[in-house]
């Protein structure tokens, strides 16, 4: 899972090339390398970490050249040091990967048999060395490439420099996306339209299989049976702005305290105000003929999916069906004809949704999908987009992407519910009322953000760390817990309140913080009870509530935080903030990289 981008230009590349690899820095930051052909010969940088050590290197040794490939590493198969990090250079072959070789192991034992001597640990160094292989052997390098691609498995996409072509990238894509942008005499291959967008607006995506030779004036694409083949050229629409931090300290921050602006962006697609009706964008989906929901998503996309299964079931009483992608797509899940089967991503790009989004298509689902990047490929592929208006999210914890989820699934229910006729018109011209305070009632909850900052100290020397909620506040537990481990790297539980007891329990004692999310309402006594189980064991509490839950049972917690009451459908989108704030200046006060925590990515392309 890896970043790639490449030019085959008229003009110096080096610059450009950094460029893209910032954009694609969301896909991994373990190390990165450019090699560009200069006077008949490669000239690589490499370096470890962070893009900044690149830029130092290049800075001390500058790299010329007009042709390049470029690559932003989120290591695999071997560790994140100079020697694995791309581009990998065998003989009059430099490659760029992104994916998994899932044969390299005999692929390199029948090139080591040969004599052949690798200098990295990684898969991607077999196909420099079965390419150049072919090279030295006479090949041309298209037919090389071709001859080598028949023989890889698993998922990928990868970019080749020959040091005999001046002029010439081949790229291909198995799996992972691969882009091309047309330009005036020079183009362009990319991980996707955001990393070209200053280069090129106008783009062609490859499909599966596809190769494509890039010269200065031409651009051949090959299908996977290797006949050429044209692809629809589009306008890209991705925007080559790049995102600034203005006065934040950290994107994370910035992109939390942006959640009342995007979540009413979002909610602008959802609602008609002037008619007191919520309606999907765009859609000529049946809801009254959903018998059945399956939803499907990795990470913090994983538990909007979570929240909305409550959602559906207790407003429209359409039964729901959720699974972490990874696990959805080998289980053999047993899928109806016509189903409608939903994916939640931020990025729309992530390998595991991805595929998990192919399989039910295979299985003749209807694919709706929650997406926040319209370029991406969930969002080409899916017969429905529900698209989220969050913006660029550059932090890797996502936050603004997923209250903008949450807000789409809280109008994709009430939709349903309408058409199922579990809503009336009047409780849905209510429920449109409130939605459209939204926003307001966000800003109330991030006007809390000093006293949590206040309470960061409670926490950071933790160990481990306990989140409890019931219900939808399960689901959000769990997400309080993930957003902590990604940034502040403390380990934490989300638990649905009431299963402490049957093991986590044994964890309490005055070291274990325990945050418990309980708003007033039908489940705030049970809730409280187990609160009181944790206080009897000397744990201490982090109680967030509305008014009238801190009235009743704030007194003797660590710390309290309140948060406005709101609509059940409205609830989750408000308690997110104080969890999202709490990780965030958690991390704050441990001095960890908040954007860029360390082993993640925003956007994970390989299974
Ligand atoms: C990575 C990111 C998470 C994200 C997850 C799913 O793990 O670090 O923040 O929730 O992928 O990503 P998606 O783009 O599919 O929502």
């Amino acid at each position: 899972m890896c970043g790639i981008v490449g030019i085959v230009g008229d003009r110096p590349v080096a610059d450009r090339l950094f460029d893209g690899l910032k954009r694609l820095e969301y896909r991994g930051y373990d190390s990165a390398g450019i090699c560009t052909l200069d006077e008949g010969d490669f000239d690589r940088r490499r370096a470890e970490g962070k893009l900044n050590n690149l830029a130092a290197v290049l800075a001390d040794k500058p790299l010329h050249g007009t042709t390049g490939i470029a690559h932003t590493r989120w290591a695999t198969h071997g560790a994140p040091v100079v020697k694995n990090a791309h581009p990998h250079i065998v003989g009059p072959v430099a490659i760029i990967h992104n994916g998994i070789i899932e044969n390299f192991k005999p692929l390199r034992a029948e090139l080591e048999a040969e004599g052949r001597t690798f200098e990295s640990d990684t898969d991607t160094e077999v196909v420099a060395h079965l390419v150049a292989r072919e090279i030295e052997g006479g090949a041309e390098p298209r037919d090389a490439v071709a001859a080598v691609l028949s023989r890889l498995h698993g998922a990928f996409g990868m970019a080749f420099l020959f040091r005999d072509h001046p002029g010439l990238i081949i790229g291909a894509r198995h799996g992972s996306p691969l882009t091309v942008g047309y330009g005036e005499g020079e183009n362009y291959l990319g991980s996707d339209a955001i990393a070209l967008a200053p280069l090129s607006q106008r783009i062609a995506y490859l499909d599966d299989g596809d190769w494509v030779v890039l010269t200065r004036d031409e651009i051949e694409i090959y299908d996977k049976d290797n006949q050429r083949v044209e692809r629809e050229i589009v306008l890209s629409g991705a925007s080559a702005a790049s995102v600034e931090k203005g006065n934040y300290r950290h994107y994370m921050q910035k992109e939390i305290f942006e959640q009342p602006i995007v979540v009413a962006q979002t909610l602008q697609s959802y609602v008609r105000p002037y008619e007191g009706k919520v309606a999907l964008p765009d859609s000529d989906l049946d809801l009254s003929s959903i018998r059945r929901v399956t939803i499907v998503a990795c990470g913090t996309s994983f538990y909007a999916g979570m929240v909305a299964k409550y959602w559906i079931e207790q407003f429209a009483r359409v039964p729901v069906d959720i699974d972490v992608a990874s696990e959805f797509r080998y289980r053999e899940p047993v899928l109806e004809k016509g189903g409608l089967a939903l994916f939640i991503s931020q990025s729309g790009e992530t390998a595991d949704t991805l595929a998990a989004l192919r399989h039910a298509q295979e299985e003749g689902q209807i694919i709706a999908a929650v997406i926040n990047v319209p370029t991406s490929t969930m969002a080409r592929e899916a017969d429905i987009v529900l698209p989220t208006h969050a913006g660029p999210e550059i932090g890797v914890a996502s936050t603004k992407a997923f209250t903008c989820q949450l807000a789409v699934l809280a109008a994709f229910s009430a939709n349903l519910a309408r058409a199922n006729g579990r809503m009336s018109e009047e409780e849905e011209a209510d429920l449109v009322d409130r939605l459209q305070k939204v926003p307001e009632i966000m800003n109330e909850a991030l006007d809390h953000d000093e006293d949590i900052a206040a309470m960061a100290h409670l926490v950071a020397p933790a160990r481990d760390v306990l989140y409890l909620g019931r219900g939808p506040d399960y689901p959000l537990a769990m997400e309080g817990a993930l957003k902590l481990k990604e940034i502040s790297y403390i380990h934490a539980e989300g638990y649905a309140a009431g299963e402490m007891k049957h093991g986590p329990i044994a964890l309490i004692d005055d070291a274990v913080p325990v945050i418990v999310l309980a708003p007033s309402g039908p489940l705030f006594e049970k809730t409280v009870s187990n609160m009181e189980e944790v206080r009897a064991r000397g744990g201490k509490i982090i109680f967030v509530s509305d008014a009238e839950g801190l009235e009743k049972a704030g007194e003797g917690c660590l710390a309290t935080i309140e948060m406005p009451k709101a609509h059940p459908l409205i609830q989750p989108i408000v308690y997110a903030i104080p969890v999202q704030l709490l990780a965030y200046h958690v991390a704050v006060a441990k001095g960890t990289d908040v954007d860029q925590p360390r082993n993640l990515a925003k956007s994970v392309t390989v299974e």
